[in-house]
């Protein structure tokens, strides 16, 4: 095969315009993307990939966080739940590839798009240009990150293929040098694969000239991000071919993202409706329709989202990531995650679709439906795609199409009486004039899931999967190049409609009306056929699992991750079941016995043709405990005037880097200070005179953010984001000596640079304005009596103490500076109360409680807590941590999230667990309803979970 050579690859893994090439053989890239570290367990990052893999996909695309990685300048941390060389390795064990994102920017829903803290007040010049600050700053971070990317290539043994400089750096005031400057960088620190990118806006960007990479792509979101009226369709998008041809068009069609699903905002309508908004038919249409214009390098974001925990996200989105993708957050195969698996599957055994060229085709008989087709010119395999007209459009249609390919033009189906279905939202793709294995098809009007050539007792066999809506007519066409008889079928299964020998042109016409199942063997002079024609349900139940012996078929059990053939003959498969089920095994080779994670198999039976069959066990129930008995403690000291903050930061700056200056001095920023995420506690003091009437505060910790403001300990309320005057009671003023404002303000996260304008990122967290006013009759209000401030956020800033969970776990609560978050924090001397509960003043109080787990071994139960409340206009919010990781942020009055993940691994399944909700009453009057354990659900099979190093209260406070 003559490849074109990438513009700089030196490596094994090369392309032209039709697709990314490795060791010399033409790849289809159907990825999907997932962030380790929206999953604070590394033994369950397997869990995702296996799932990954045994749909059938490829490759998965990582974001790497820079935030997540450095809690300081110059400081790096790549081990425990950070460890990306064990990322590389499971990818690598699992048998996937990876396409890398280490940004430096990356956006992704995540504080600052993955700026570190340090840099949001640090930064002088602009990011995302040449700016010799900026540069300095990430040169830091490739520097760091780049030594393990470079050992991970594919040409030493590694998964990875790509890596992708920058992020949809196609907007605002771009620099061709900055690009320059990372690749060269990149080129530098030996990768070697090709450098990609990707444009949301302008397909020209980096195309050509400077800054130019190897493969640029387009991403694409038809649905958008707005999943409140999930039924509503937007247009399929078909610009992409174009685009191609006239910006890229020796590279392969690349889709660096594409609608996987979508993230939902504060408030927002929930998950539930991200999911219907991109479900299993979107997937279909949508999917196959990027097909139709030449895509061969897919990544859909996300495939799973996971949990954006501590203070990971955005102020745009709140913990769960569940974005509705194909897993969800608790790591469960949804109904998209089986649609997708019926076309990866196709994909990865259909290779002429990795050279294949649009085609000119006949319009469908129906005019409101639209035909597509691609073509292999090398061996006449074609691909038709066919959807309606306008897809947005519900209605039922039927048709035939005319297909034309090298044996010849075939109206289909040709059957008379049956059609080909477009039911409501759909899409079919038929393929055609396709030869695997000792067969040929001429044409299908059901769409194939996958194939394989199996050794059965007597030899060879070619096995197929069809599929089809139940009821939905179905009509393949077989050639037999060299049959001197008719073949003979054998039914094994169902019923066939009509079958027809043309002897002439030696062809053998199958037809049928689908039911569940139908099973059929075609004998004929050349292989035997074995096909599968499933419903496409029963198709969903259906697993193609490589082996270290060819591909084996699976159907049954809710996941097959592996399929393993020791000397002895033993297929050895490992998977999850949900229930009691059914397990049929079409194996590649003749198998002596069948084990399942690592049980052997009892009763297993043959059945023909080719089959064994037996019965797998599901899993045994699960009762959690509930969480009855709580401890209780108010934990609000800074609001007193007593309260000793002689070890708090003196905050006396004049000056800061921040672009968005303050109104009033000093600087009351908290990422000038050193504390970048979470709750912040400013306090000043002031003499008081006669004339001091109140305050004036303007508080930024971005959406939903709030701030609570006391006098010498007296309560004046909590403001939403934004400005806000707090009059003060004279008789809570005193006349000798210090007044203390104490101010506890919520930082979201910090907003991302979308739009590439170079500050946004930077706005500031904190106090932009702080200004006693006087009640004298002069011009300004503003009285002249200075405040002395001072700042605490999470304990020690960027020397924060616990680098295990890391720099986004904590804020600067009182019970996250002493440890209460902990477990094996003594609390024996707490009050003990029951839910519901309620506590009288505003401010921070903490509830704590443990439990205790005993999942037996080799059970995945996958476990949330529930938080709601009776009154959901209650003003507070939450902060959730599990044996000291926060893993969730709850609004009660915002929402819309109750349910929150709580991984296996920090979740300790065996044994004993604490959880610690800090609740923050904005008002006074507000506490605890309810809160419950529950499953997603519970399988029988998994991973092997190690716990993850959570240090205790003794380790970090002791
Ligand atoms: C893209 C961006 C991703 C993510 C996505 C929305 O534009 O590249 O990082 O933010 O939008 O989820």
């Amino acid at each position: 095969m003559s490849s074109v050579y990438g513009k700089y690859t030196t490596g094994n893994v090369t392309y032209d315009k039709y697709s990314l090439i490795i060791d010399d053989e033409r790849q289809f890239i159907y990825s999907g993307a997932f962030h380790y570290w929206r999953l604070p367990s590394p033994s369950l990052w397997r869990d995702i990939l296996e799932k990954l893999k045994s749909a059938g996909m490829s490759a998965t695309t990582v974001y790497f966080a820079w935030s997540y990685h450095s809690p300081k300048s110059h400081l790096y941390n790549f081990e425990g739940v950070r460890d990306i060389d064990r990322l590389f390795n499971m990818i690598r064990e699992v048998g996937l590839y990876l396409i890398s994102r280490p940004g430096p920017y990356i956006n992704a829903e995540t504080n600052a798009g993955g700026f570190p803290g340090w840099l949001v007040s640090s930064l002088k010049g602009l990011a995302r240009t040449d700016d010799p600050y900026y540069t300095a700053a990430w040169e830091q971070w490739l520097s760091a990150v780049d030594p393990h990317l470079e050992k991970f290539q594919s040409p030493y043994d590694g998964p990875i293929i790509a890596v992708q400089v920058e992020n949809e750096y196609d907007v605002g005031n771009l620099s061709a040098k900055y690009m320059e400057l990372l690749e060269a960088k990149f080129r530098k620190d030996g990768i070697v694969v090709p450098l990609t990118t990707n444009v949301y806006g302008d397909r020209s960007t980096w195309t050509s000239g400077p800054g130019a990479v190897d493969i640029q792509g387009i991403d694409s979101y038809p649905q958008g991000f707005d999943c409140r009226n999930p039924s509503e369709w937007h247009a399929i998008p078909t610009y992409f071919a174009t685009a191609h041809a006239e910006s890229n068009p020796s590279e392969p069609m690349y889709n660096p993202e594409y609608q996987g699903g979508s993230f939902d905002p504060w408030a927002g309508p929930g998950y539930y409706y991200c999911y219907e908004l991109t479900n299993g038919d979107f997937e279909r249409v949508f999917y196959q329709n990027q097909i139709a214009q030449g895509e061969t390098m897919l990544n859909f974001y996300m495939t799973f989202g996971g949990t954006t925990w501590g203070w990971l996200p955005f102020p745009g989105v709140y913990t769960s990531y569940d974005y509705g993708a194909a897993i969800n957050e608790g790591r469960q195969l949804t109904d998209k995650y089986s649609e997708q698996k019926l076309m990866a599957n196709f994909f990865r055994v259909f290779h002429p679709l990795r050279k294949m060229d649009s085609i000119q085709v006949a319009s469908p008989t129906n005019p409101t439906l639209y035909l597509q087709g691609r073509e292999n010119k090398d061996d006449g395999t074609q691909l038709y795609i066919l959807r309606h007209q306008d897809g947005t459009s519900i209605t039922k249609e039927t048709t035939k199409i005319l297909v034309q390919g090298i044996l010849g033009d075939y109206q289909i189906p040709r059957e008379e009486g049956t059609y080909i279905l477009i039911d409501r939202r759909d899409s079919k793709m038929l393929p055609c004039f396709y030869n695997f294995g000792n067969q040929y098809l001429v044409y299908s009007t059901a769409e194939m899931m996958t194939h394989t050539t199996v050794q059965g007792e007597s030899g060879k066999v070619d096995t197929a999967i069809f599929y089809l809506g139940e009821m939905q007519y179905g009509e393949l066409l077989f050639y037999f190049q060299n049959a001197v008889f008719e073949p003979s079928i054998e039914v094994f299964e169902g019923q066939l409609q009509n079958s027809h020998w043309d002897a002439s042109r030696n062809q053998l016409r199958i037809n049928y009306q689908q039911s569940q199942v139908i099973r059929l063997m075609i004998s004929s002079q050349q292989r035997p056929l074995y096909l599968i024609l499933a419903s496409r349900e029963v198709a969903k139940r259906w697993w193609n699992i490589e082996s270290n012996e060819g591909d084996v078929l699976v159907s049954g059990p809710y996941l097959v991750r592996s399929a393993k053939y020791t000397e002895d003959g033993g297929l050895h498969l490992r998977g999850d079941t949900e229930i009691e089920t059914q397990l049929k095994v079409v194996p590649s080779k003749v198998t002596t016995y069948l084990t399942w994670n690592g049980e052997y198999l009892e009763n297993v039976k043959h059945e023909s043709p080719l089959t064994l069959v037996t019965t797998l066990p599901g899993p045994p129930p699960v009762i959690l405990p509930s969480l009855d008995f709580w401890k209780f403690k108010y934990g609000t000291p800074e609001k007193e005037p007593s309260f000793d903050d002689s070890d708090w930061i003196v905050a006396d700056k004049n000056h800061t880097n921040c672009p968005f200056k303050p109104i009033t001095l000093p600087v009351l920023y908290m990422d000038d200070y050193g504390f970048h995420v979470g709750d912040v506690w400013f306090r000043g003091r002031f003499s008081s005179e006669e004339t001091v009437k109140g305050i004036v505060l303007t508080g930024e910790g971005g959406d939903f953010s709030v701030y609570s403001v006391w006098l010498n300990g007296h309560f004046l309320g909590t403001a939403e984001n934004g400005t806000e005057t707090f009059y003060f009671k004279k008789e809570e003023l005193v006349s000798q000596g210090d007044n203390v404002i104490a101010i506890l303000l919520e930082n979201m996260g910090h907003d991302e640079d979308y739009t590439n304008t170079h500050n946004k990122w930077q706005h500031p967290r904190g106090l932009v304005q702080a200004r006693l006013i006087s009640g004298c009759s002069c011009n300004s209000d503003t009285s002249d009596i200075p405040i002395y401030w001072k700042i605490q956020g999470n304990l020690r800033g960027e020397e924060y103490i616990d680098s295990a969970r890391g720099p986004f776990n904590n804020g600067g609560l009182y019970g996250e500076r002493h440890g209460w978050y902990l477990p094996g924090f003594p609390d024996e001397d707490w009050e003990q109360i029951i839910l519901p509960h309620r506590f009288s003043d505003a401010g921070v109080a903490w509830y704590r409680t443990t439990f205790e787990l005993d999942i037996p071994e080799g059970v995945d139960a996958s476990i949330g807590v529930r938080i709601e409340d009776t009154d959901p206009n209650s003003r507070y919010r939450a902060l959730i941590f599990l044996n000291g990781w926060m893993l969730g942020h709850y609004i009660n009055y915002v929402g819309p999230q109750h349910f929150f993940a709580l991984p296996t691994g920090i979740l300790n399944p065996r044994g004993s667990n604490q959880l610690s909700i800090a609740v923050w009453g904005q008002e006074g009057g507000e506490g605890l309803s309810h809160v419950a354990l529950e499953t997603y659900a519970v399988h029988l099979g998994g991973v092997p979970v190690e716990m993850v190093y959570s240090p205790d209260y003794k380790e970090l406070f002791q």
